[in-house]
């Protein structure tokens, strides 16, 4: 086994991608050896001495290829250190700030598979154009209208930061 830490990510639209490269660079900058890679990328993961594993969130779900990750490697995951995030709207609606629990509960599926020892709970970007379905896109503009949340990028670089320097001290 390798002293490797893997960060692997899954994304529609691109922003569960600067999420991952955020936790990484953060890792490396703490002195930690670290992969970045697309999950559909992934090939093998046993030499990695701990994994850490996000999606975008869509129907309060991980993506399919997400959950594909997990059931294809759920031994392996389950003899190392393994860390989840996701990335969502929900926890950047403009009324009430209580979801944190319920957002929480979209990992419900991911812990039966493996238990992680972090979990990360991060605001994505509303990026209309970049979605490619007609209804999701009108959907997405009618809760915007709703004043439900406001299109843009709502990543908290900060809480992603704190977040990964917290796991480093972890997996020492
Ligand atoms: C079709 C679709 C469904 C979504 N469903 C949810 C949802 O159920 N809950 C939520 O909080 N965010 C939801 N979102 C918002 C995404 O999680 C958010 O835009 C995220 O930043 C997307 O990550 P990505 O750019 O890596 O794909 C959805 C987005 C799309 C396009």
């Amino acid at each position: 086994m390798t002293d490797k830490i893997l960060v692997t990510y899954a994304t529609m639209t691109g922003s569960t991608r600067g999420v991952a490269e955020a936790i990484g660079k953060t890792l490396a900058e703490l002195g930690a050896n670290v992969d970045i890679v697309p999950m559909k990328d992934v090939k093998e993961i046993s030499d990695y001495k701990a994994v850490i594993a996000g999606s975008a969130i869509q129907a309060q779900k991980w993506l399919p290829e997400a959950m594909d990750f997990m059931r294809t490697n759920k031994s392996v995951l389950n003899q190392k250190p393994f860390a989840v995030f996701l990335v969502c709207m929900t926890l950047a609606m403009t009324k009430g700030n209580n979801y944190r629990e319920a957002v929480s509960g979209w990992l419900t599926p991911v812990r039966e598979i493996a238990v992680p020892i972090s979990e990360g709970l991060f605001t994505g970007i509303l990026d209309i154009k970049k979605i490619p379905s007609f209804n999701d896109r009108l959907k997405f503009r009618i809760s915007m209208l709703t004043g439900v949340w406001k299109e843009g990028d709502h990543r908290d670089w900060e809480a992603i930061r704190n977040w990964a320097i917290n796991l480093k001290s972890q997996l020492n």
